[in-house]
């Protein structure tokens, strides 16, 4: 029997994403520390509490875990509160904790990836208005100064700020994360000081590391009308889709934050994108719904039918996964998928929506995209914000009382694709056989049907 395989690049980048808060543990000087002890903003009460302990050290175990399952990269962040604890006070203890982190990733053979910015702040800055605050973007700058002289010899690559359009949303029109706002038009604002923080960042990483790569970790969702005859929620699902997708990415192009009703210029933001950092769940479809006032008057659904993870949270659309990738590819600039996966504690859904968006992401390299890696989300269970510990991400699974590792079957999965450096037709069969029919259609002896063009 012969088997397809998809190969990818020599060189490409295979790992896993986590970010600070959700797996260090003990990240008491942070909004969401606080946030977490207020009542009824995390799912069942729960709270971050060691997370997966690494600031205790089981990253050194996680890390080994990474390496031996074959992966080449990580991607991490570095929490702005534990550097810089008080304004201009800096924590030299802090910053060894993340070199000794950094030095260990290098020495499993992991290259490090590393944000600066993943939805926490500290306590001090949110005293000081958060993001809607004229200095914020000049505090951000100042950390990242100090960050990047005290690890450049450790990192190539850095990513300003996690999902800019997510965190404004969240923060500061939907409420879901601290400070907890429900105010359209503050998550606009927030959206364009996150805009001018990126590019402050990005020239200052510059001035000190010149050769640095430097990006956004840009989350897409694809959004589309519920109903295409619909007209009202085609023209809602063009606007959330402009604001949401577009606004940052365009405007860390050319300097123009085209906002609904004017555009506003940050010239310092122009050409402020070394590679396109893209995250990417699902695609969503837009309903028309006149109770969602604050949300522009529509809903955001996954159409009846789809394949969707466990919890609800997120449907297999490979397919928007390959446009995204159509759209990020505009900008002329080496393409990371700085995220992708899927809650799913049993394991039962993750295999079928790795392999189809993998299978997509092979169409882009092997059409000769510049893509140059692929960071899946995550390598451990963590905690997953307002949804505390009810969604499991981790290719291995975690106990957070007894901080005990269990691998799922899908970090054997993805181990075999990062070792052979691509994705086979038997990998499939005997990880997510459900899924070969649709990945690796056969009719009949020798017909072999292929996917429409798309
Ligand atoms: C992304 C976040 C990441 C994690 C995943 C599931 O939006 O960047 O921290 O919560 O979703």
């Amino acid at each position: 029997m012969i088997h397809a395989f998809h190969a990818f690049p020599r060189g490409f980048l295979w790992g896993t994403a986590t970010s600070s808060h959700q797996v260090e543990g003990d990240n008491r000087r942070n909004d969401w520390w606080q946030w977490e002890h207020q009542e009824g903003r995390i799912l069942e009460g729960q709270r971050s509490a060691k997370a997966c302990d690494w600031w205790g050290g089981r990253w050194e175990e996680d890390l080994t875990r990474a390496a031996d399952a074959g992966q080449n990269a990580h991607r991490f962040s570095i929490e702005w509160s534990r550097l810089e604890p008080e304004p201009g006070k800096w924590d030299a203890s802090a910053l060894e904790a993340y070199r000794g982190m950094l030095q260990g990733a290098r020495q499993r053979g992991l290259t490090p990836i590393v944000t600066l910015h993943h939805f926490t702040n500290p306590v001090w800055l949110m005293e000081q208005g958060g993001w809607l605050s004229e200095a914020t973007p000049g505090y951000f700058a100042g950390f990242v100064r100090r960050a990047v002289a005290g690890l450049q010899d450790l990192v190539d690559v850095w990513i300003t700020i996690n999902e800019p359009n997510v965190y404004a949303y969240a923060a500061y029109s939907a409420g879901a994360f601290p400070p907890g706002e429900r105010d359209l038009r503050k998550a606009l604002a927030v959206m364009q000081a996150m805009i001018l923080a990126h590019a402050m960042a990005y020239h200052t990483i510059h001035e000190i590391q010149p050769q640095a790569q430097v990006g956004l970790a840009h989350n897409i969702r694809e959004m589309q009308a519920l109903h295409a005859w619909h007209p009202i929620e085609r023209f809602l699902a063009s606007l959330r889709s402009r604001i949401f997708n577009q606004v940052i990415p365009m405007a860390v192009h050319d300097g123009r934050v085209r906002l609904p009703g004017r555009t506003v210029r940050i010239p310092e933001a122009q050409r402020t994108q070394d590679y396109f950092g893209l995250n990417y769940y699902a695609s969503e479809s837009v309903a028309f719904d006149l109770r969602a006032r604050g949300e522009l008057y529509g809903r955001s659904v996954y159409p009846p039918g789809s394949d969707v993870s466990p919890t609800g949270f997120i449907a297999n659309t490979p397919g928007g996964f390959w446009r995204s990738l159509t759209w990020a590819r505009r900008f002329g600039l080496p393409i990371l998928i700085t995220e992708n996966g899927v809650e799913d504690a049993e394991d039962h859904f993750r295999p079928r929506y790795l392999a189809g968006h993998l299978r997509q992401l092979w169409r882009a390299v092997n059409f000769n995209w510049d893509v140059r890696g692929y960071l899946h989300w995550s390598l451990v269970d963590n905690f997953e914000w307002e949804r505390g510990w009810t969604q499991r991400f981790g290719l291995w699974e975690l106990d957070p009382q007894t901080q005990a590792r269990r691998k799922r079957p899908s970090a054997d999965f993805y181990a075999e694709i990062c070792k052979a450096n691509g994705l086979s037709s038997e990998m499939v069969e005997r990880y997510a056989p459900e899924a070969v029919d649709r990945l690796f259609p056969r009719r009949g002896p020798g017909e072999i049907a292929f996917e429409p063009p798309n």
